[in-house]
């Protein structure tokens, strides 16, 4: 049996902001939703605490954010590093981690990427999380701001093209955003046991196998 290792994969204050913004973008999901549709949907009650709730976790993604870009960009200073696609994997490592994804996987092959704390992310998580990283949840963010500010804000709003568009643009931002929590927690499923993924980003420590291709990266 090949020797495992351990790896500090995911540093703590990754961590503190993944879990608070996944919390704040669930809950973000569901009573914007509630506020959508309200006819239709009522997972909290009244509208006006659908309101306040999402009013609130908006919040806390923002500053969560602030979290991220922090850590990343001013102190472990390896957001480009870690986030920005280089050419190889542009030309080849997309296609291959498709084909993973797509087929090998099922078919029990190991995954092509094996990550490390300078390389965490496969070809495909790293297009990925760098369009959602540094468009989606700026722009979600940018725009619920905009509209639980609109009387001090309105010059910009009108700028933007009005409340239509921006109550749209919001909704379609938060739409793709809900399309990428679905993909991104089935993808994070498969690992060599279903939680594998998990672990480290809850204890930060990754176990993989010393001298071996076997895959634990996704
Ligand atoms: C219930 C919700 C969520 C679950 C269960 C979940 C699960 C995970 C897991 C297991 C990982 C580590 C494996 C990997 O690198 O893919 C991860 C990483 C990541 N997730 Fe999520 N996630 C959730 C929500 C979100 C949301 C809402 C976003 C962004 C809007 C997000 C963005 C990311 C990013 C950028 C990483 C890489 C972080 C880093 O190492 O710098 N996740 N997630």
């Amino acid at each position: 049996m090949a020797e495992k290792k351990l790896i500090y994969l995911q540093p703590k204050p990754v961590r503190i902001w993944h879990w608070l913004n996944a919390l704040g973008i669930v809950t973000l999901c569901l009573s914007g939703a509630q506020i959508r549709f309200p006819e239709h949907i009522n997972f909290l009650g009244s509208y006006k605490s659908a309101i306040l709730l999402h009013n609130a976790a908006g919040t806390v993604v923002s500053l969560s954010f602030v979290i991220w870009l922090v850590y990343y960009a001013l102190i472990a200073r390896s957001i480009a590093r870690i986030y920005v696609p280089k050419i190889d994997d542009l030309q080849h490592g997309l296609l291959r981690q498709a084909k993973y994804y797509f087929l090998t996987y099922f078919i029990g092959w190991d995954n092509p990427h094996h990550p490390n704390p300078q390389d965490k992310f496969n070809p495909l998580q790293k297009s990925a999380y760098l369009a959602i990283m540094f468009v989606l949840v700026p722009a979600v963010c940018l725009t619920g701001l905009l509209l639980i500010n609109i009387d001090p804000l309105r010059g910009l709003i009108v700028m933007l093209g009005g409340m239509k568009i921006l109550v749209g643009l919001h909704f379609l931002l938060a739409c793709s955003l809900c399309a990428f929590l679905v993909t991104h927690v089935y993808l994070a499923t498969l690992g060599h046991t279903p939680l594998a993924h998990f672990k480290p980003m809850w204890t930060g420590w990754e176990a993989v196998e010393e001298h071996s291709k076997t895959a634990t990266g996704h």
